[in-house]
């Protein structure tokens, strides 16, 4: 039987404290999007499977059309290089034929580190050969990355790419200030 009271085993309480303490890590939310090419390559619960390793929560996640507008404010730092445009065709879904992506957002303690590390390096031929990327990813002739998947790479990113997503009301929970507004005249669809 161990003895509470041996000196040793005050000595690991406090090592447990300080390393609990040492590690700490902000709660974070981030996106993530199954890019055209994941959804035509039948990724989609693979996916989903490898993110639930991570034990984050999902708060939002729906299947989106992508309109040209979203495409290029998504990547717009990147709208200087010369795939901007396909890349842009890419992410709408043009290449694939498919014109559907996947978003969600994870919540839990690091998810943006944690999400990333599953996703892998930007370029698939530099990724972990068992992150999603590496496995799954390919370099088209013209150098455009089909990667699969794209997951913030910063907190800062991940609200403006949240707040482009998603709504408020898409989101299971208040993570970002919201404003009441009254919309008059608004026309959609609802069912007949
Ligand atoms: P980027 O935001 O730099 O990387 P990440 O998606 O890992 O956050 O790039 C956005 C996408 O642009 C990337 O997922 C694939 C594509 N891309 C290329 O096709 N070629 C490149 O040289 C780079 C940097 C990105």
């Amino acid at each position: 039987m161990p003895d509470d009271n041996k000196p040793v085993a005050l000595i690991g309480a406090i090592q447990f404290n300080l390393v609990k303490r040492g590690t700490a890590v902000a709660t974070e939310q981030t996106l993530v999007i199954i890019k055209p090419d994941g959804l035509v390559k039948s990724l989609t619960g693979n996916i989903l499977s490898r993110l639930s390793e991570t034990k984050l929560i999902i708060i939002g996640a729906k299947i989106v059309r992508v309109t040209e507008a979203l495409a290029k404010e998504h990547y717009k730092h990147l709208s200087d290089k010369p795939f901007f445009g396909e890349l842009v065709e890419y992410i709408m879904g043009d290449v694939h034929n498919t014109h559907r992506v996947m978003a969600l957002i994870y919540q839990g303690d690091g998810a943006i580190s944690k999400v990333r590390e599953i996703v892998g390096d930007t370029n698939p031929e530099k990724a972990n050969p068992v992150s999603i990327r590496g496995a799954y990813g390919r370099i088209t002739t013209t150098g455009v990355f089909e990667n699969v998947v794209h997951a913030s790479s910063s907190a800062e990113d991940a609200e403006h790419e949240i707040k482009l997503w998603f709504k408020p009301s898409e989101i299971v929970g208040d993570i970002y200030p919201t404003k009441d507004v009254v919309r008059e005249k608004v026309h959609e669809k609802d069912w007949a």
